[in-house]
């Protein structure tokens, strides 16, 4: 296939705003986007800069907004992108240059809800924290996150508010809420029922659209709402 790519360019010491650069591209309709982007680095132009490392939808490294959707890169084939194709860096986070953006307001908002297991107790065999296939089923859904943030910086709220702490970081804290080993969930759901917790949400569903692992986003926010009612924390 004979692709259009279009590539909102941005390099910090020698512009003052964003631009469109085209690249004609001979592609395979099986070629994912990230190849396309190879391709422009390696023989075009080898000063574009974007992330990106697994190159198989694991990582999370290379979401960006492709023909105007949040998508990721690896993943997205140019038979589904078509023959004229659009690439934008992710929005609601500062571009650094490119396709690059700084993710520190993402990592601060996901450090923030403490997304690792709390437990101090030693089991009573000395040995592995068992668990049921019921109790792992619970919350199998939040474990599926690549932190991405393609859905935290597709959420209007975040854009107009940087203190929301989003949708990234609730399935990341549901992760571990309903985690039947965890010790530190009353903790998390205070975070959670912050000000600037769950109750921000506006149930826009961006967030779901955005997600490329298909995580229900918005179920794990009301399951959090909810068990902060039920356990009146907060
Ligand atoms: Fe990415 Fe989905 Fe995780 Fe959000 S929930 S960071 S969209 S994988
Ligand atoms: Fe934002 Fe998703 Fe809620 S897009 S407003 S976090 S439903
Ligand atoms: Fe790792 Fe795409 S490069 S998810």
């Amino acid at each position: 296939m004979d692709v259009e790519l279009r590539i909102l360019r941005f390099n910090p010491e020698t512009d003052e705003a964003s631009h469109w650069e085209s690249y004609r591209i001979a592609a395979e309709p099986t070629d994912p986007v990230l190849n396309l982007l190879h391709h422009v680095k390696w023989y075009v132009d080898g000063t574009l800069t974007f992330r990106r490392s697994c190159a198989h939808g694991v990582c999370g490294s290379d979401a960006m907004l492709i023909n105007g959707r949040n998508r990721l890169a690896c993943e997205y084939l140019v038979q589904d992108a078509g023959s004229r194709i659009s690439v934008e860096p992710i929005r609601g986070v500062p571009v650094v240059k490119d396709l690059l953006v700084d993710m520190e307001p993402f990592w601060d908002k996901y450090r923030s809800v403490m997304p690792f297991l709390v437990n101090d107790e030693i089991p009573e065999d000395g040995r592995e924290r068992r668990q049921s296939p019921e109790e792992r089923e619970r919350f199998d859904d939040t474990t599926k996150c690549i932190l991405c943030a393609a859905c935290t910086t597709g959420c209007p709220v975040f854009w107009t508010n940087r203190d929301y702490v989003g949708p990234a970081a609730i399935v990341n804290a549901h992760r571990f809420i309903f985690d039947s080993r965890d010790t530190a969930s009353e903790e998390r759901l205070e975070i959670m029922a912050d000000a600037d917790g769950v109750w921000r949400c506006r149930t826009v569903f961006n967030c779901v659209e955005a997600c490329p692992k298909g995580i229900n986003i918005t179920r794990a926010i009301l399951e959090v709402t909810r068990e902060i009612e039920h356990r009146h924390v907060g």
